[in-house]
C-alpha cells in the first residue's frame, strides 16, 4: 500500500509537503542535542526530508549559542527507515548527499540492535498504523524499539493524529470520512509506550498534511495549522527509554557507530551497511 503511495499518482504529497514538519523544526529550536552530534533515527521516514533536516540543523544553533560564535555543523548521524522503496530512492536522490544523513529500506518492527547506541528515535506516524495493523504488529514495533534504544539513554519523540483533537474541531468532521486517517487517543499512546518509556513532555501539537495533495478542500486543516503549515491537531510526545538493564541480543552490521579523527576534529559517523 505504501509503495503504491509513493509511485506515479500516489498520494504522498498529502503527508509530505516539501519541508520539515513543524513539530520538527520546533524540537530542534528547543531541545539540547549532544555537543559532540547527534545519533538518530527517523521511524517510516518517507521522502527524507525530516532526516536532512535534523543532520544538517540539529544541535547547530545550541552548540554556536553555547560557544558564543558562529554556528559549525555538529558531526550529526542520522538514519531514515522506510520500508518504501520508492520513498527510500527519492529520498536517496534528494538528500543522500547530505552529511550525516542515511536512508535505508527496511521493515521498521523488523529492525536490529544498532552497534552504538542511539540518541533519539523520532516516529511521525509509524506508531498509528501499527496500532491498526495486523496482531502482533504492536509487539513486534515494542520489540524494534527496545533493541534499538538504550535504556535510560534514548529519548523518543512522536507526534501522532490525535483522535481526539480531530474530534474536538467542527471543521474536520465534513472531511473526516473521506480521509479515513489513522486516528490515536492519548490513552492507546500511553498503553503502548508506558512500560518501556518515560513521558518527558507531551502537549497538543501539529501533522502537517495539504488535503489538496487528495482532491479534498478542507478550510479546517488551515484554521488549525495557519496558512503555512495546513494541519491536524496531534498527540506530541518526548519520551525516554526507562532505566534497566542492557537487552541482551546480537548486535547488527545494519548500523555501526564509530569515531574517526578528521583533522584536529573527532567525528562520530553511523555507517549504515546495505
Ligand atoms: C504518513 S507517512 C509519514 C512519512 C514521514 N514520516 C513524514 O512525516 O512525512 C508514514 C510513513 O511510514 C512508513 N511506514 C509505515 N510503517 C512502516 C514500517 N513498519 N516500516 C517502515 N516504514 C513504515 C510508510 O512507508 C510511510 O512512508
Amino acid at each position: 500500500m505504501w509503495t503504491r503511495e509513493y509511485s506515479p499518482g500516489g498520494a504522498w504529497q498529502f503527508w509530505s509537503l516539501g519541508r520539515p514538519k513543524k513539530e520538527i523544526v520546533r524540537l530542534v529550536e528547543d531541545a539540547s542535542f549532544p555537543a559532540d552530534g547527534l545519533s538518530a533515527v527517523v521511524l517510516g521516514c518517507g521522502v527524507g526530508v525530516e532526516v536532512d533536516y535534523l543532520a544538517r540543523r540539529a544541535g547547530a544553533g545550541a552548540a554556536a549559542a553555547a560557544a558564543g560564535m558562529a554556528a559549525r555543523a555538529p558531526a550529526n548521524c542520522v538514519a531514515g527507515v522506510d520500508f518504501a522503496l520508492p520513498a527510500v530512492q527519492r529520498a536517496r536522490d534528494s538528500y543522500g548527499a547530505t552529511d550525516g544523513a542515511f536512508f535505508h529500506h527496511a521493515d521498521v518492527l523488523r529492525l536490529p540492535a544498532p552497534r552504538a547506541p542511539l540518541d533519539l528515535v523520532v516516529d511521525n506516524t509509524v506508531l498509528q498504523n501499527v496500532l491498526r495493523g495486523e496482531d502482533g504488529d504492536l509487539d513486534r514495533y515494542l520489540g524494534a524499539l527496545r533493541r534499538i534504544s538504550l535504556p535510560g539513554h534514548t529519548v523518543l519523540n512522536v507526534n501522532l493524529m490525535s483522535q481526539e483533537g480531530f474530534l474536538q474541531q467542527p471543521g474536520f468532521a465534513e472531511c473526516g470520512e473521506a480521509l479515513n486517517l489513522p486516528l490515536v487517543r492519548a490513552e492507546q499512546i500511553s498503553a503502548a509506550l508506558g512500560g518501556d518509556w518515560e513521558v518527558l513532555d507531551q502537549r497538543e501539537g501539529l501533522y502537517d498534511l495539504s488535503p489538496e495533495a487528495v482532491g479534498i478542500e478542507c478550510e479546517a486543516f488551515y484554521e488549525f495549522g495557519g496558512s503555512a503549515t495546513p494541519g491536524i491537531p496531534s498527540h506530541w510526545l518526548l519520551l525516554r527509554r526507562r532505566a534497566g538493564p542492557e537487552p541482551d541480543g546480537e548486535k547488527s552490521t545494519l548500523w555501526q557507530a564509530s569515531w574517526r579523527t578528521v583533522g584536529r576534529q573527532r567525528l562520530r559517523w553511523l555507517i549504515i551497511v546495505r
